[in-house]
């Protein structure tokens, strides 16, 4: 191929002259003139050589020759886990993280050892595991440099308050930490400690610090911990972790960081938003409780939608058997306080969508012990009501703009829905009649709904449960564009 050639090849392996141009940071003369003199200024090339591993291949400067690369080559993330009583949980997240094609090499803290075994791990990973920085035949095979430079990426998890100490002040007293400092991929930390740890200022000092050096923290979530105090410091779900590895990966083999002047911008980019799905589970005693039937998935749907147009958003869930979706912060729950009392820690959002079937009522008094039958009659069980979420916020002081809730009505559809809209002060209701062609619609994967307003009512033909959240972020995403251009609450005219 001559030079001639060669520079056309490269205009369109780097998607044509705009954006060759572009790369270059040079006109169009520039290039015809690279052209003429058939030469290509090595500092010019090896741009373009840095380059072109997000275009897909990989580019000699000398040479100007392409050569693929290597697509089978999995992404290689090197675990850290250290000792809190959630490492066993680093077993589920290894399962994962193989699932979704990943290849995992951990290393462990000897406290990490404590609470799980090395050969568990390595069971797992399919790799050996690494936890001493002095073992010679390892430095002589791999080391420690070369264990951190070939990770695409280095997650901690679970990290220990003691850990992320370590890291913040740079020391290198044992593998996992001289690993932190030699790594030059992304470092992800996902703490998991007791909540008076967690917020304890010198832990807080620490986070503020790495987080200066680009370092990024996946959680703690909100919740019940392992050590039986409730707070922040529980370990971030699984699926959670897992997306927001998967979406840095693709960051950096994707063209948006190409041109970074050029970001994508998506219509709820920078919107918190908070949704609540699936049911509620009010106990009777330790193994009975009073639920419904809410798979949870229309409040799924509308999380994964909200998030696909770019929301930033918190998804506090009962117990349902979905996974969490892609780019989600998920907090599990079980009755309604629990649901109201994460809904209070979440509240500081411009959107909420109450898509959860709360349990209306609740037991008075819980049984400590299991009911037993031996009293010859049933025990009497009084119910008192539980919080009304969706009312609470919709007259919370701190009111988010925008209060969305559903309302599955047997009867008298429009009516009733209008009321507990204006009942509960929400901005828009999407009402469903709960037998709508004679089979309910909790367990379905389809849905039919009438969307009211303040001002008005419009019907949604029956669809899939998925296009109806994608109809809702559309109108979500205009309110939203409408109240940044005239900066009051106006959207309004459905
Ligand atoms: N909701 C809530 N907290 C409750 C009950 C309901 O946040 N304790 C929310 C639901 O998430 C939904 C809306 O209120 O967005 C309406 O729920 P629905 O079950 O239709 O109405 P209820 O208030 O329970 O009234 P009723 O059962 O009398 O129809």
């Amino acid at each position: 191929m001559n030079y001639h050639d060669t520079l056309s090849y490269l205009m369109d392996a780097f998607g044509g002259a705009d954006s060759l141009q572009k790369l270059l940071g040079v006109g169009p003369s520039a290039l015809s003139n690279y052209r003429r003199r058939e030469h290509l200024p090595l500092n010019q090339a090896r741009k373009l050589s840095n380059i072109a591993p997000k275009f897909g291949f990989n580019l000699d400067p000398y040479t100007l020759k392409i050569s693929v690369i290597d697509d089978d080559r999995k992404p290689e993330i090197l675990l850290i886990i250290t000792g809190g009583i959630a490492a066993y949980k680093a077993l589920e997240l290894i399962r994962r993280l193989r699932d979704f094609e990943f290849s995992v090499t951990a290393v462990m803290t000897a406290s990490a050892q404590q609470f799980i075994t090395p050969l568990s791990v390595s069971a797992l990973t399919g790799n050996k595991v690494y936890s001493e920085l002095f073992d010679l035949t390892d430095e002589q095979e791999m080391g420690h440099i070369q264990l951190a430079r070939k990770a695409d990426l280095v997650l901690i998890a679970p990290a220990t308050a003691n850990f992320i100490g370590k890291m913040a002040h740079g020391l290198a007293d044992d593998l996992a930490s001289t690993l932190c400092l030699v790594t030059e991929a992304p470092i992800f930390v996902a703490p998991s400690m007791n909540p008076h740890m967690w917020t304890n200022t010198a832990t807080q000092d620490n986070c503020a610090k790495l987080k200066r050096r680009n370092i990024s923290f996946i959680g703690p979530d909100n919740g019940d911990t392992a050590c039986g105090e409730t707070g922040s410091g529980r370990f971030a779900e699984t699926g959670f972790i897992i997306s927001q590895i998967q979406q840095k990966l693709l960051q950096k083999h994707s063209s948006a960081d190409i041109f970074p002047s050029e970001k994508q911008t998506k219509p709820l980019d920078g919107i918190k938003i908070l949704i609540t799905a699936g049911p509620t589970l009010e106990p009777i005693d330790p193994v009975r409780f009073i639920g419904n039937r809410s798979s949870g998935k229309q409040g799924y749907a509308i999380a994964y939608a909200c998030a696909e147009q770019g929301a930033d958003v918190c998804l506090i869930s009962g117990p349902v058997s979905l996974e969490a979706p892609l780019n989600v912060r998920l907090i599990k729950v079980e009755t309604a306080q629990q649901m109201k009392q994460a809904c209070a820690d979440e509240l500081d959002v411009e959107c909420v969508i109450c898509a959860a079937a709360v349990a209306d009522w609740q037991v008075k008094q819980t049984a400590n012990a299991k009911l037993k039958k031996s009293n010859n009659k049933p025990p009497e069980i009084v119910l008192t009501e539980t919080p009304d979420i969706l009312s609470w916020i919709g007259h919370h002081p701190s009111r988010p703009k925008l209060v969305i809730g559903f309302a599955a009505e047997t009867d008298s559809l429009k009516k009733n829905a209008d009321d507990k809209r204006a009942r509960k002060n929400a901005d828009w209701i999407l009402a469903n009649s709960v037998l709508q062609s004679g089979e309910s619609v909790f367990n379905s994967d389809i849905n039919e709904v009438l969307f009211l307003s303040k001002t008005g009512a419009e019907y949604w033909d029956t669809d899939s449960k998925q296009a109806i959240a994608r109809k809702l972020v559309h109108r979500i995403s205009d309110y939203f564009s409408d109240v940044h251009v005239s900066g009051v609450q106006k959207k309004e005219n459905i």
